[in-house]
């Protein structure tokens, strides 16, 4: 398996996994699930589930990768067998739905780019209004100040983006392009923050983050918790048994693993601080309670972020929106890269297919996968309003399944290292470039969340998503 590529080093790895941790899931989800669930008590509440379960799930993720040098499915088949191959199988499915509906997102993002950077968006009424629009009708090639308005051609650019990314391979492609995005995106997030906390009534926004109202835990907010956390981190699925394939046996997993996981908790955390001052902001401009502003769901960032935008001026507006929006779409890209590399890896370590030929081919089919997903938003009512999903929308549908997918994933992976792989395996896998490992307390914490905690949380946790999902947690209680 020569010539499969590889990082060139510590640092490629760690901005490479860190990018495809680092995404809309920390933008665009996290800041709306915080705001739906308490604020501070849901920031606490995601930090345990990282500590004791994403952070364990990532290094063994990892370490498989590494120890079987090979893709998802091969990783798998290689340590554990053939059967245990259709677990990576999974993953890969996983994956592939995920893009399918991430990249119209991220296409959405991209054309808000355009348009507040170069078009008039942000002259708009109602952005409510506008948003329900623009998702509906997806191939409205009429154009706002000369740019064609169709979110299909914006979502195809973003797969064309993704695809070229990855046909240059590891060095070339994907660690090069996160050395540029990932600092940049830093930038624009830090900046936007000092900005948006100069604003009046900014203070407000960040009590409301972060004193945490303990009277407000439930178990919706454990569970929201938890899917976001892993979502948020990549896991599950095989993106950094993956990526973990092209390390070296020279670094250090288990610090690498740590790096990472810090880097995209602090992006979830920074967005949560860019994004309740700006709501607060509002509140204050419109002089009404920051809560009557509805900051559930998608139209955070599409519906309240552009009319505060809006409320900074034509020109501050454009800046500082085009910013944000282009942070999101960094955010986005070094996310569909680790995305589209899962099954293309897999083609081209098992079916030995030629990466670039291999890279075009599954970036349209999965494009063609999301075609679903980008007509649910109204345009086909039947998938605007799912029967058998109590009346929601396809692209939540297989949003809410991606959760469920990721959690069921990551137990049987920690399952998998305990039960057949071995946990002295994954042991002597972390000890290489880590001399310390055998007497270090990190290695006594694996043993007991590995064989342990991880499997008994994250299997009881997927049923009770499950089981939320399909019907209500309401219901459940
Ligand atoms: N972690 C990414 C995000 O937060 C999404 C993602 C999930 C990417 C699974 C790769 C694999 O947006």
């Amino acid at each position: 398996m020569d010539n499969r590529g590889n990082f060139s080093g510590r640092i490629g790895f760690i901005l490479a996994a860190a990018g495809s941790a680092v995404g809309l899931g920390n933008i665009w989800r996290f800041p709306y699930l915080a705001g739906e669930n308490g604020g501070a008590i849901f920031l606490l509440v995601y930090l345990c589930c990282i500590f004791l379960l994403c952070y364990p799930v990532m290094v063994g993720e990892i370490a498989i990768g590494r120890a079987a040098n090979r893709d998802a499915f091969g990783s798998y088949s290689k340590l554990g067998g053939k059967n245990w191959g259709y677990l990576g199988l999974f993953g890969i499915l996983a994956g592939i739905m995920i893009l399918s509906f991430y990249n119209v997102v991220a296409g959405w993002a991209f054309g808000y780019f355009l348009h507040i950077s170069f078009g008039d968006l942000l002259n708009h009424e109602n952005f409510g209004n506008f948003f329900g629009e623009y998702v509906n009708d997806i191939i409205d090639v009429s154009s706002i100040n000369g740019l064609a308005n169709s979110n299909l051609i914006f979502s195809l650019v973003f797969m064309a983006l993704t695809a070229i990314i990855v046909s240059l391979g590891i060095q070339k492609g994907i660690e090069a392009s996160t050395k540029i995005m990932m600092p940049a995106l830093y930038l624009i997030l830090i900046g936007i923050i000092i900005y948006s906390l100069t604003l009046p009534n900014a203070i407000e926004g960040v009590k409301f983050y972060l004193i945490p109202d303990l009277g407000e835990l439930k178990i919706q907010t454990v569970v929201d918790g938890l899917k976001q956390a892993f979502f948020s981190l990549s896991l599950g699925m095989g993106a950094l048994i993956t990526y973990g394939s092209y390390l070296s046996k020279k670094e250090n997993i288990t610090s690498s693993a740590a790096v990472i996981s810090m880097a995209d908790t602090s992006v979830a955390f920074f967005a949560g601080l860019m994004v309740f001052p700006l709501v607060h902001f509002l509140a204050y401009k419109l002089e009404i309670n920051a809560q009557e502003i509805g900051t559930s769901g998608p139209p955070l960032i599409f519906v309240v972020l552009p009319q505060i935008f809006h409320e900074m001026g034509p020109l501050l507006g454009r800046f500082i929106g085009g910013s944000f929006f282009l942070l999101v779409c960094f955010a986005a890209l070094t996310s569909t890269i680790s995305l589209l590399e899962v099954p293309v890896a897999y083609l081209v370590d098992q079916k030995k297919m030629n990466r670039k030929y291999v890279v075009w081919m599954v970036a349209l089919l999965i494009f063609i996968c999301g075609l679903p997903s980008m007509v649910s938003m109204g345009m086909i009512p039947a998938l605007n309003k799912l029967t058998f999903y109590r009346g929601q929308d396809f692209l939540t549908f297989i949003a809410d399944m991606s959760d469920i997918t990721l959690t069921i994933g990551g137990c049987l992976m920690t399952i998998f290292i305990s039960r057949r792989w071995g946990i002295h395996n994954m042991d002597a896998e972390l000890a290489l470039g880590n001399e310390t490992y055998m007497q270090s307390g990190v290695r006594r914490f694996l043993h007991i969340t590995i064989r342990w905690v991880a499997p008994i949380l994250l299997g009881f946790l997927s049923i009770v998503i499950i089981l939320e999902k399909f019907f209500g947690i309401a219901n459940l209680i």
